[in-house]
């Protein structure tokens, strides 16, 4: 949570700023939370599933937001399925609902997954050297270390052996619907994606 600022709920462009500004400050700030998004899939079984991530990076220009997983999650099947997302956000410090949509792309190689990798910590590599794939069904409970791992960080050699378990999730955002709650009356705004344009339209709460 934060604390609230103005939100700029008479200017369109000013909001939509914001917005972006906010995503952004989520990123850095491990504290606000615009740092842990829900995200939102459709299921290979058609059933919507929303999980909370890590916003790991934001890009106004190219309206992409990036979170990391691993590959073996039933997430990245469902997004090369249909890679339609929501990303679902409220901060009650700010009173300021934040609704996107956007469409998903996983890489694994190249240039984006190979810098995300490159920038992540050792503790944050530990997860993608877990020996089973998310979501499998276990025994006993599990936290899916290996035992060595249970109590510290892996070394450089340990965490590469995840490499191939990491891939990023990029998204496009197309269409941001914001609600800000006031006790004078609710503000609400939609930005939609046209090509390299928005559209800005004010909503009824
Ligand atoms: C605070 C928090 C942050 C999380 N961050 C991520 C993340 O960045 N990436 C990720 O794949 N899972 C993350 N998870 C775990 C997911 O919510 C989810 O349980 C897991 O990815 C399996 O999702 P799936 O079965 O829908 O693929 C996080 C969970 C919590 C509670």
């Amino acid at each position: 949570m934060t604390t609230s600022d103005d939100f700029p709920t008479d200017n369109l462009d000013h909001a939509f700023s914001a917005v972006w500004r906010m995503l952004g400050e989520g990123v850095s700030d491990r504290r606000r939370v615009f740092h842990t998004p829900a995200l939102v899939s459709v299921g290979l079984d058609g059933w919507p599933k929303a999980r909370t991530v890590v916003l790991r990076s934001v890009d106004r220009e190219n309206a992409t937001l990036r979170c990391h997983t691993d590959l073996r999650s039933p997430k990245v099947a469902e997004l090369e399925g249909n890679p339609r997302v929501g990303v679902l956000v409220y901060d009650p410090g700010q009173k300021l609902q934040v609704c996107l949509q956007g469409t998903a792309t996983i890489d694994t190689n190249g240039e984006i997954a190979d810098g995300a990798w490159a920038s992540s910590t050792l503790w944050a590599r530990r997860c993608y050297a877990a020996p089973l794939a998310p979501g499998t069904r276990t025994d006993a409970p599990f936290s899916n270390l290996t035992e060595a791992l249970v109590a510290r960080q892996p070394t450089e050699e340990e965490a590469e052996g995840g490499r191939g378990n990491f891939a990023t999730i990029t998204v496009e955002v197309v269409r941001v619907d914001w609600l800000y709650l006031l006790a004078t009356g609710h503000s609400r705004a939609l930005h939609v994606r046209d090509g390299a344009q928005w559209t800005h339209s004010w909503l009824a709460p």
